[in-house]
């Protein structure tokens, strides 16, 4: 049986960090792109990723390339190529510049893996994936962006340290674009299926909705030098094998949507249901007026941007 195949655009931060988890999975051979000016860049990392193989026990097959050739047939490409932000940069900062890198890269990765799902990742997120989605042609459920999974995991995180229980018992929702507006959704924020309302204060709910929201920031504060790459690699990782695998797991994901929570022609974090197929369905939480509003406010803001790219 072939192995399947994963291409990662991108060998920079997030991009290798993609990689070398995806690797110890050993569920697929895994090519990573960067550009010629990086010569033999993507090489060296992917035989010093394949050379880890023999102590962890993966045999993932990781090739390093300039070039798209390798990448043909693809089942998935990842996308991280482009500009991350420096301390005082918004994620939208990026836009332009990320927006040529991120066209050429769908424009690529359609020719040489017709068949594939694009799991975008660079920023900002919801315009990199309208742009992808446009620059690919590929139906709306091939297309699919990376930031849900990452903001939740960071909203767990500070409940988890705030409750004194284990990571493995909270579960949260934050959806909307993957921005300043970003919506946690705390009635959806549970820990062991106790919504977060009933065990924390008002004062320690809007505490931690304040600090996932400015999650990305508080890291690229601290680097000084670029953004996060674990915790991105790590939500990357999770939808890849999700769709690898047909989990068809529930996860906040940047999805295009044509009406669902009354937004239409953009991509904006909803829960999906990730298989083999990409995006297998948007799931539609009952929210309250308060939380319909927020998510809306988002998506104007993620429309505002995309009206800019046009
Ligand atoms: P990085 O600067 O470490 O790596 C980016 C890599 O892209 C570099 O190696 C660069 O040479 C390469 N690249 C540039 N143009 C390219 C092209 N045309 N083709 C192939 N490769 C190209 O940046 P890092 O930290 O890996 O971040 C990558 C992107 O991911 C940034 O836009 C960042 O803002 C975004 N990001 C998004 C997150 C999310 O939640 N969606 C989380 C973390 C990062
Ligand atoms: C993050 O949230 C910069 O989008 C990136 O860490």
């Amino acid at each position: 049986m072939n192995r399947r195949k994963v291409t990662v655009v991108g060998a920079g931060h997030v991009g290798e960090s993609v990689v070398r988890a995806l690797a110890e999975k050993d569920l697929a051979d895994i090519v990573l792109v960067d550009i010629p000016q990086t010569e033999n860049m993507p090489a060296g990392k992917s035989l010093d990723i394949m050379e880890t193989g023999p102590i962890y026990g993966y045999d993932s097959q990781v090739t390093g390339t300039t070039s798209y050739e390798a990448t043909a047939g693809s089942d998935i490409v990842v996308i991280t190529a482009g500009i991350p932000r420096k301390p005082g940069m918004s994620r939208d900062d990026l836009l332009n510049t990320n927006a040529a890198i991120v066209k050429s890269v769908a424009e690529q990765a359609a020719r040489h893996s017709p068949g594939s799902i694009l799991i975008i990742v660079s920023n900002p997120l919801d315009a990199m994936c309208q742009v992808a989605l446009q620059a690919s042609k590929f139906p709306k459920n091939r297309v699919v962006g990376m930031a849900g999974i990452l903001d939740s995991s960071r909203m767990r995180t500070f409940i988890a340290q705030a409750l004194n229980v284990s990571t493995e018992n909270v579960h949260a929702m934050v959806l909307g674009g993957h921005g300043d507006t970003m919506v946690p959704l705390p009635r959806f924020s549970t820990v062991s299926g106790i919504p977060i309302t009933e065990l924390m204060t008002k004062e320690q709910i809007d505490a931690i909705n304040t600090r996932t929201c400015n999650g990305g920031a508080e890291i690229v504060k601290l680097l000084k030098t670029g953004s996060a790459y674990y915790a991105p690699a790590a939500a990357a990782v999770e939808m890849v094998t999700a769709i690898l695998l047909d989990k068809k797991k529930v996860l906040p994901c940047a999805a295009y949507l044509e009406g669902e929570y009354g937004i239409s022609g953009i991509f904006v974090g909803v829960p999906v249901k990730l298989g083999s197929t990409g995006v297998m369905e948007i799931l539609q939480l009952k929210l309250s007026e308060d939380e319909k509003a927020a998510l809306l406010k988002s998506a104007a803001s993620v429309k505002e941007l995309c009206g800019v790219l046009k």
